[in-house]
């Protein structure tokens, strides 16, 4: 991969329903590390798409009456609605049953089987409907499967066992593929016991939906194999090597921690058959939890993201989110909390910040931003921190995947903005001092005009909005960018309270 590139993706979600608040997530960060990087200067490429093949959808298509193809077909374009609502900005989405995939995965297991990674077994065990694969007899007397019987068939195994060492060698040598530190320490936990071979096919006779093995018509490929294969797919290998050339390897892979086995061990073993570059950071982040549980669709417990997008709006949603989950940790959501974040963060600091220098200015300058004059320390102090430290902080608590933390810091120069407009009391000064009250109110307008260019990856929409009354259409980190005799524009409140009912 070129240096100055950035690849970035997102698990391909099962279409087995519909998404909620955890798929929108990792979604939402995606799209928020792509449009940072976009800022950055750097050549971005977002991947997300669908996972359609096996058992899991297979059974939500008979459900539902359908042949899963157009259970598929049905479901797909749901995410890509919910993904166009909460302004995410793909690059590709992808499809497992398009033949752009199907036919990248037959060549990878004919390579592999080429290779003699491959081979035939009878093989019985114990086996997981819920998690469709055969689990092992400790993973069996830990009680924590569901749904488990014993089969005895014949199956295509692939050799992971072969990569271990290179695998645990690769870990210890990389600190930053698995991530966080607590992940890698689990993998290399894991890879401390013998590792086994994966099972990869599935005969048709038990399981129809998936992809043809190219080498033995009666079975179809296990979905794992299939879906992790998406990365490479949609990115060229095999069919397009310059385009692979230029984007491989991937510079970060979001999951929920819920996959981290299958990412952090099938996949690289996978990629060092094919001969393939293992990604450059395997990232897996908690989970959103409601009360104390996993939202999950068999908990019924989800939060449909739509819903609260339809009544507070995205910004506010992708801003909760992002600021509220500390990445690698489990969070809880709630809309108590989602509440008491929108009001003391969005109405209270930002949008209110907004609305003062926008009524001031044009209560003492007719509207026109003024031109500074000399400035006192209390100046600078504010300067400083919009234009030396955001700017050098911002980026390594972004590359540390500290998104939080950065949201944190520049809402910081927020709340500190209001704080210097309160001491300052320009509403006082103005009546001695027309000069001065033009220093204070144009160090607040340029702080906010900052801090607005900092959260615009977060909150696209409303950051645009604040830039457009302040007549900004370069939306630079530079102080100054902000011009003098500039008319502001007329605006709404940006993040209207919400008012809840008191008890
Ligand atoms: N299809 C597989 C992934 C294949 S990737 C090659 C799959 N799909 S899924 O629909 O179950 O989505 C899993 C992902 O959704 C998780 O890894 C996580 O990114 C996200 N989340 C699903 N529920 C979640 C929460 N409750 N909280 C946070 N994220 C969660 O597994």
């Amino acid at each position: 991969m070129q240096d100055n590139h950035f690849y970035v993706t997102t698990p391909i979600y099962y279409v087995n329903d519909k998404p909620h608040i955890g798929h929108a997530y990792t979604t939402i960060l995606a799209d928020v590390l792509t449009r940072y990087h976009r800022t950055q200067g750097q050549k971005s490429f977002f991947l997300t798409g669908v996972d359609e093949h096996g058992q899991k959808v297979q059974q939500a298509a008979e459900k539902r009456g359908l042949e899963p193809q157009l259970h598929a077909d049905e479901m797909a374009p749901r995410f890509k609605t919910l993904w166009q609502r909460l302004e995410i900005q793909y690059d590709d989405f992808i499809r497992t049953t398009e033949d752009r995939h199907k036919r990248i995965v037959q060549l990878a297991l004919q390579k592999v089987f080429d290779n003699g990674d491959v081979y035939a077994d009878e093989y019985e065990g114990w086996y997981s409907v819920a998690e469709e694969r055969f689990i092992t007899e400790t993973e069996m007397q830990s009680g924590q499967f569901r749904d488990v019987k014993k089969l005895k068939e014949k199956n295509y195994f692939f050799r992971m066992s072969k990569y271990q060492n290179r695998l645990i060698d690769h870990v210890e040598n990389n600190p930053g593929f698995i991530q966080p530190e607590s992940r890698r320490n689990e993998i290399l936990g894991f890879l401390r016991q013998p590792l086994g071979d994966l099972c990869i096919s599935r005969p048709k006779s038990r399981l129809s939906w998936g992809i043809e093995l190219p080498f033995d018509k009666d079975y179809v490929t296990y979905v794992w194999f299939d879906a992790l294969m998406n990365y490479i797919s949609a990115m060229g290998w095999g069919s397009d090597e310059a385009r692979f050339r230029e984007w491989w390897p991937v510079t970060v892979q979001l999951i929920g921690k819920d996959i981290l086995m299958t990412h952090a061990i099938y996949w690289p073993t996978m990629l060092f058959s094919l001969g393939v570059e293992l990604p450059r950071m395997i990232f897996a982040h908690g989970w959103w939890l409601t009360g104390d549980t996993k939202m999950s669709k068999s908990l019924g417990n989800i939060v449909d993201p739509l819903g609260l997008v339809d009544e507070y709006g995205v910004d506010a949603v992708r801003y909760y989110l992002m600021r509220e989950m500390v990445l690698g940790m489990d969070s809880n959501f709630s809309v108590e909390s989602f509440v008491k974040r929108y009001n003391s963060d969005l109405a209270n600091d930002f949008g209110n910040l907004l609305n003062r220098v926008s009524g001031l200015i044009g209560k003492y300058f007719g509207g026109t931003v003024p031109q500074p004059a000399q400035r006192l320390v209390e100046d600078e102090q504010i300067q400083d921190f919009a234009s030396r430290t955001l700017p050098e902080k911002i980026p390594d608590l972004i590359g540390q995947m500290r998104i939080h933390d950065a949201i944190e810091q520049t809402m910081a120069l927020v709340r500190n903005v209001n704080t210097y407009i309160e001491r300052q009391a320009p509403w006082k000064v103005v009546k001695t001092d027309l000069a001065r009250t033009g220093t204070i109110l144009y160090t607040a307008t340029e702080a906010l005009r900052i801090a607005a260019v900092f959260l615009s990856p977060v909150m696209p929409e409303k950051t645009r909005q604040v830039l457009d009354v302040l007549g900004d259409d370069r939306a630079d980190i530079l102080w100054g960018g902000l011009k003098p005799g500039v008319q502001l524009k007329a605006h709404e409140p940006l993040f209207p309270r919400i008012e809840t009912e008191k008890t």
